[in-house]
């Protein structure tokens, strides 16, 4: 172990702002959370910032169809992102957005830097452009008939079928995913970030800092040879504007990686720390990035190109994780798997999950399985059945014969020495977290081997043998202190619940080096419960109750506008039906709207959460026969910006139209909040 301070910066890739958090993300939150606190507790000085990525055509086009502004829609989904990582004890030092001050004026310094030292090209490309929307369409945004095995209604950039890429331009039949209409070809100018300038840079850089599988993955790429890549988009775009290119954007995947720049610059401007020890080269601090393997280009290309060619300090390294599979299969919304962070918190213990997700973590690129009959095993086993388990042993006696005192000695130095110098240090900082997880059960293990073969609840019924009990509790309780050091990175939580019990201040790691001695601790309570088979049955329940979210670049789904000849319209799945989360509403107040000759405005009611809803009926209801009445409404469908108002939903009728329409009743019975299926 050195004891030489590091200093660190570390982030995680940061989270488009259009979507929730789900359990995918959340494994690399937690693996980066885990390592950054694991550095903390070794004394090292080391700073974990994050942000939204707010910026991009499907965040722009996914507000309008909110009828909320980009601005609007990022704001909420970072209350809800910083909600969620904080309830799954995600430590940031600093959350930030990409639309910021300091990504605009970084992104700027980067941009005209790259400009001044001719790494920037110029040319006109032809693209397709969206008549209708008056806007060039991104690869996602088109679809249309695969030009190899013809499936119909394929992205622009590739075929799911046979999984072939091409270009937009070759597909049959291509329409616009925004308005439907035939895009046309259309040229503009867009400028170029030149990246075969760096391949040397590149390749000593890969050489010396990366894991040996992201290392072969860039060799293939230098391999197929380095290509300019186009950072330009045309208005309208949300982001921010070239310098001196009216009407030209920055591509938001030029900037979004800046955003992790951005948000140690508003860090270290509110917390006195020099921004440059950590950005410019040649310093002996670290600067880390955690990221899934679907980005790594971007990281491991892009982004140290660009900071060489512009005077900044390339990554230390880039750690690659897998892709989250559940019960073996790919995250699935019919299935229920596709987790939202909060409908597993809405369920669950967060240090369930942190502690399986170490329990399968290792320094690879590979994909990890979370198997929810493993998952339920596992945590009770390790946590509960052996951790917890060795507190719960001990503790009673110390707290109730004597006094809540530890002895004055240990009895067993060289145990209490043997596993407080076992290696978890160097497989934490390997990110070997599977190896140490392992590793601190087996100690587990030998720990309640120790009790088991002591019997202090044997002793305690013989006479003059009190002082004993007292020393053997006090050793497992000593133990136990040091497997809680251990674990304390992965589970910080139940750590501060153990330091109450023991009534210590906050441990590190160098409290490994001294056991705890004539000391009174405080009364045990439970620490951590079992899981329960209908938790998660619960949660997968209320999974497969979610909205579309997005997973990466493809935001929006839009309803086909075609019309059906056929009288019942377009046939849907069970799977888009299963989307509609229709809800038994109590209609608390119905007024008449000013200015609005077709609408009313209702308060409902379902089940604790209030909505507001604007609905066409003025014509066939007097709002004060409506009042107190039962209904049915589309529970999430998204809110709709009105003249009047937000409308958070839509109250189901059937009818004609004008007086001669009836909203739906349920039976008698009916609750508000009551899902209808
Ligand atoms: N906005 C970009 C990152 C920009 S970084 C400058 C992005 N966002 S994301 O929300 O799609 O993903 C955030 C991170 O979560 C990525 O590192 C991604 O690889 C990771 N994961 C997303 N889904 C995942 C799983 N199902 N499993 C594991 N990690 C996953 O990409
Ligand atoms: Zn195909």
């Amino acid at each position: 172990m050195t004891n030489k301070t590091r200093k660190m910066l570390v982030t995680s890739a940061l989270p488009y702002a259009n979507g929730s958090i789900h359990i995918g993300h959340m494994v690399e939150y937690i693996q980066t959370d885990i390592w950054v606190r694991f550095q903390k507790m070794r004394g090292h000085e080391c700073h974990y910032v994050c942000a939204d990525d707010a910026h991009g055509t499907p965040i722009m086009l996914s507000a309008e169809q909110q009828g909320i502004t980009p601005e609007q829609l990022i704001e909420r989904t970072r209350a809800e992102h910083e909600q969620d990582f904080a309830d799954f004890s995600v430590n940031f030092d600093n959350f930030h957005s990409t639309h910021s001050e300091e990504n605009r004026e970084l992104s700027t310094l980067i941009y005209t830097r790259l400009l001044e030292a001719g790494h920037i090209s110029q040319r006109t490309i032809k693209q397709f452009f969206d008549p209708e929307k008056e806007m060039f369409l991104p690869d996602r945004f088109i679809r249309g008939e695969c030009p190899y095995c013809k499936t119909a209604d394929q992205y622009g950039d590739s075929c799911e079928n046979c999984d072939r890429t091409y270009s937009p331009t070759d597909l049959i039949n291509p329409v616009s995913a925004v308005s439907g209409a035939t895009p046309v070809e259309k040229e503009s100018e867009h400028f170029f970030f030149k990246l075969p300038d760096f391949e040397q840079m590149l390749i000593e850089w890969t050489a010396n800092h990366l894991q040996s599988e992201s290392a072969n993955k860039l060799n293939e790429w230098f391999e197929a040879g380095l290509q300019e890549w186009d950072i330009s988009r045309d208005a309208p775009y949300f982001g921010f504007e070239i310098p001196d290119q009216p009407g030209k954007y920055f591509y938001v995947w030029l900037e979004a990686p800046i955003g992790y720049f951005a948000s140690f610059k508003n860090y270290c401007d509110r917390e006195n720390i020099d921004f440059d020890t950590f950005t410019k080269p040649g310093s002996d601090t670290e600067m880390y990035h955690f990221i899934g393997k679907d980005i790594m280009y971007f990281h491991t290309l892009f982004w140290p190109a660009m900071l060489q060619g512009s005077g900044f300090r390339a990554p230390t390294n880039v750690f690659v994780h897998g892709f989250l599979t559940v019960n073996g299969q790919k995250m699935s919304k019919s299935r229920g798997t596709f987790i939202k962070a909060r409908s597993y918190l809405n369920h669950l213990d967060p240090a369930y999950l942190r502690y399986y997700f170490a329990a399968k973590l290792s320094n690879r690129v590979e994909d990890i399985d979370l198997n929810l009959d493993d998952f339920i095993q596992r945590v009770n086993s390790d946590l509960v059945g052996k951790v917890v388990n060795i507190a719960s042993r001990c503790a009673g006696f110390i707290n109730k014969r004597f006094d809540g005192q530890l002895s004055p000695t240990l009895s067993e130095p060289e145990l209490f020495e043997r596993i407080a110098q076992t290696n978890i240090a160097e497989l934490y900082e390997s990110r070997e977290y599977s190896k140490a997880m392992r590793e601190i059960m087996q100690l587990a293990d030998e720990v309640n081997q120790y009790i088991d073969e002591n019997k202090p609840w044997v002793l305690i019924k013989e006479a003059g043998r009190e002082e004993e009990v007292q020393a053997i509790c006090s050793m497992g309780l000593n133990l136990f202190r040091l497997l809680i050091i251990y674990l304390k990175p992965v589970l910080p939580d139940l750590a501060k619940q153990v330091e109450e019990f023991l009534n210590i201040d906050a441990l590190s790691w160098s409290d490994l080096q001294a056991p705890l001695l004539d000391h009174e601790i405080k009364k045990f309570k439970p620490l951590i419960t079992r899981i329960e088979k209908e938790n998660i049955e619960a949660m997968v329940e209320e999974s497969k109750d979610n909205l579309e979210s997005s997973e990466s670049d493809t935001a929006i789904t839009t309803v086909s506008n075609e019309l059906s000849s056929n009288p019942i319209a377009n046939e849907i799945s069970i799977d888009d039906f299963s989307k509609i989360d229709l809800r038994v509403a109590r209609i608390e107040k119905a007024e008449h709207v000013e200015g609005a000759d077709k609408l009313l405005q209702l308060t409902l009611d379902i089940g604790g959460e209030k909505r507001n809803v604007f609905a066409g009926i003025k014509a066939a209801y007097d709002p004060a026969a409506l009042e107190g009445r039962l209904t049915v409404m589309v529970a999430n469908l998204a809110p709709r910006k009105m003249r009047f108002g937000l409308s958070e939903g839509m109250v189901l009728a059937a009818g004609p139209g004008g007086g001669d329409i009836f909203i739906l009743t349920p039976d008698d019975g009916a609750k508000p909040g009551m899902r209808i299926k």
